[in-house]
């Protein structure tokens, strides 16, 4: 029997899973755990399970050197310093595949929203300012046959490419450190050169995970290449674009509009300027948040977890 402590509620099957292989689970009902806190729970336990939002560096991991394995509730884990992890003998292990669609049509949902004008249209209609039929009202961006630029061609970034040349016939463009025959022969995708990308794409959809490669790749100095009356999304972390150039973008009227389910603190604060913009949506970090890839994300992570304990490998190690 093993303690495990898992840092927010996450649905049940999970927690039965572990239960029923014996183990002690104490989970917290608190949205405001501090790293104090985090410290002396994990105090007594092998595993942790931890969310996106938990700050998992050296100094944390020098005082839980003990614990067996950390186990992630998404996929991306930049919040984890796993070399860190891995040099005290810790096995990290994130959930991918079973959020990818989940993800992409989150992406995919904000591409709309923002082509069509959804939010300041929905807003104009619940106000009572819907006098009648509107010839020039609310233009948005017809995606018929639009050039789309993925950054950063993994599960997500192809499922999103899918969508879209599914749905309005996309030319499929990507930047990805290494070329992707199979996505290149499904979609007629061609890879590219990232500056090269953006100024051809008429949506940039951003899929990469966020590493020192990855951090600001989105700058001043990029954002001069890219197409005017582009669409701009962000479903992977925000802290890939540089907001305050992206600000700047946005003000000079460059982009046609972007849709972020990421930003750069998160939450983003309720007074910050990115609110401002009427051609901006901000979603706050949903993308897994399906039912169904909730549900499977929280098999996956605690099946990660009996494996390691039961000394086998688990399902989806970021390091074993
Ligand atoms: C993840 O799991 O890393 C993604 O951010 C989900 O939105």
């Amino acid at each position: 029997m093993a303690n495990i402590f898992c840092t927010r509620e996450i649905p049940r099957s999970g927690i039965r899973l572990l239960e029923q292989a014996g183990h002690q689970v104490t989970v917290n009902t608190t949205s405001s755990l501090s790293q104090q806190q985090l410290l002396k729970e994990v105090k007594n336990c092998q595993a942790l399970l931890t969310m996106l939002s938990d700050t998992i560096d050296a100094e944390f991991l020098e005082q839980c050197s003990h614990l067996k394995i950390i186990s992630q509730f998404a996929v991306g884990y930049n919040n984890i310093d796993v070399a860190c992890a891995k040099s005290h003998g810790i096995v990290v292990t994130n959930t991918p595949d079973v959020l990818t669609e989940a993800t992409a049509e989150l992406a995919f949902s904000l591409l709309l929203c923002v082509a069509r004008k959804l939010l300041p249209a929905s807003a104009n209609a619940s106000a009572g300012k819907w006098t009648g039929w509107e010839p020039l009202g609310f233009l948005g961006k017809s995606l018929h046959k639009s050039t789309v630029g993925i950054i950063g061609a993994g599960r997500i970034g192809c499922e999103f490419a899918r969508m879209c040349k599914g749905a309005f016939h996309s030319d499929i463009l990507y930047y990805s450190r290494s070329k992707k025959s199979t996505f290149e022969q499904l979609y007629g995708a061609t890879q590219l050169q990232l500056k090269e990308l953006v100024s051809q794409s008429d949506v940039l959809s951003i899929h990469c995970p966020l590493n020192s490669e990855t951090a600001h790749l989105f700058n001043e100095s990029l954002f001069a290449h890219v197409k005017d009356g582009a669409i701009l999304i962000n479903t992977a972390r925000g802290e890939i674009i540089d907001q305050d150039a992206l600000l700047k973008v946005l003000e000079s009227n460059k982009l046609f509009g972007a849709g972020l389910d990421v930003t750069s603190p998160e939450p983003l604060p309720p007074d910050h300027k990115l609110y401002t913009f009427d051609n901006v949506v901000i979603t706050p970090h949903i993308g897994s948040a399906t039912l169904k890839a909730r549900e499977e994300m929280s098999l996956l992570a605690c099946t990660n977890i009996v494996n390691v304990l039961e000394g086998t490998l688990p399902l989806t190690p970021v390091t074993v």
